[in-house]
């Protein structure tokens, strides 16, 4: 049996920094930092210089992960990056990185599942890695999500940040990966989007959109939604791998709100000090939130070798997804 193993994590957050009180003085409407904390658990959030892309985060996030695996680029024969925020229409993301790293010729491409982009991304390398087609995965998950916000909206701008996240995955014969589950339901679409498009052009107009380059969302239907999803995928990866809730060591969910960790962290029965939350710090980085979560944690030391971890996500689409691994 083909296993695949985490060999490396790296993150990378930009300098720039943008707290509470300082969107307290930049929204249309009144918001204060004590709101932000009481409803996301937010307190700042790193945002992308003017001349910083996806890709030059999820560079620094990509070396770092390489040298905590002791790995070269060219050691890696497949490049999957998640990205809502690619630095170009074309070519891919991951193909810019692939060239910065110097790397050739084997396969490199992005994955879009917004905020579940990292799960689908690690889900994928995996069923190459299984196949034995493939031996050694780069995956990122990196964004400029700021520049997808309207920064007078204080419903969504509150939200949101810049970072990037990398693992190195390796075949091997110990476990490894358990399962991955993905999902979607396209039928949510209007809860969460950017209206606009390349196809669809930015020419749109609706009841509720205001500008059709920037994130819209209806928080509110969101969050319940992603409650009670978090709450099943849960269940249905405990069920397809015969464990009980108490055998899962660690969780390290998608980074979007406090109050969302919290209530799945409930349905797993799991103290608060098993659950990898980084929210506070850079807000929700879509599909770099658990990337940066899990780094945190493996370099802090509180993730071993042998321990048991849940990755979780949910993100526009509606996308939703867990990967479940013996670190
Ligand atoms: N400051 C002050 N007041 C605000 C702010 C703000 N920044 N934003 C909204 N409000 C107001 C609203 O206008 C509303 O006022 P009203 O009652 O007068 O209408 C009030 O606060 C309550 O609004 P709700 O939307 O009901 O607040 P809620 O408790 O649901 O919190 C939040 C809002 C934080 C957005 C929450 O719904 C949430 O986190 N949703 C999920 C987001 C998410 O998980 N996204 C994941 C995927 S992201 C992706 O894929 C890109």
């Amino acid at each position: 049996m083909i296993y695949t193993r985490f060999i490396g994590t790296g993150s990378y957050l930009p300098e720039k920094i943008l707290t509470n009180h300082d969107l307290e003085k930049m929204v249309d409407i009144d918001t204060s930092d004590q709101w932000i904390r009481e409803r996301t658990g937010i307190a700042k959030r790193h945002i992308a210089a003017d001349d910083e892309t996806t890709c030059d985060l999820a560079e620094h996030a990509a070396r770092a992960a390489l040298d905590a695996a002791g790995k070269k680029a060219a050691d890696i024969d497949l490049l999957v990056l998640a990205t809502t925020t690619p630095d170009k229409i074309f070519p891919s993301t991951a193909c810019l990185l692939q060239s910065r790293l110097g790397m050739k010729n084997h396969p490199a491409f992005d994955v879009q599942a917004v905020c579940s982009g990292f799960v689908y991304a690690v889900s994928i390398a995996e069923k190459f890695i299984r196949s034995g087609s493939h031996q050694r995965a780069l995956v990122v998950g990196a964004e400029t999500f700021s520049r997808l916000i309207d920064w007078t909206d204080r419903s969504t701008c509150v939200l949101f940040g810049d970072g990037a996240g990398a693992v190195v995955l390796e075949a091997s014969t110990e476990p490894g990966i358990h399962s991955t589950h993905l999902h979607a339901d396209g039928a949510y679409e209007e809860l969460l989007h950017v209206p606009g498009g390349v196809s669809l052009g930015f020419d749109i107009e609706g009841d509720n959109i205001n500008d059709p380059h920037y994130t819209h969302m209806r928080g509110n239907e969101v969050f319940k939604v992603a409650v009670n999803t978090l709450g099943q995928i849960v269940e249905e990866t405990l069920v397809a791998n015969q464990l009980q809730k108490s055998d899962i060591d660690w969780l390290v969910p998608h980074q979007a709100n406090t109050r969302i960790i919290d209530a799945t962290a409930r349905k797993l029965n799991m103290s608060k000090d098993r659950v990898v939350v980084t929210v506070d710090q850079h807000a929700n980085t879509s599909a770099a939130s658990i990337p940066l979560a899990l780094d945190v944690a493996v370099r802090d030391g509180r993730i071993k070798r042998g321990e048991k971890v849940l990755l979780e996500a949910f993100g526009g689409g509606f996308t939703w997804g867990s990967v479940l691994f013996t670190y």
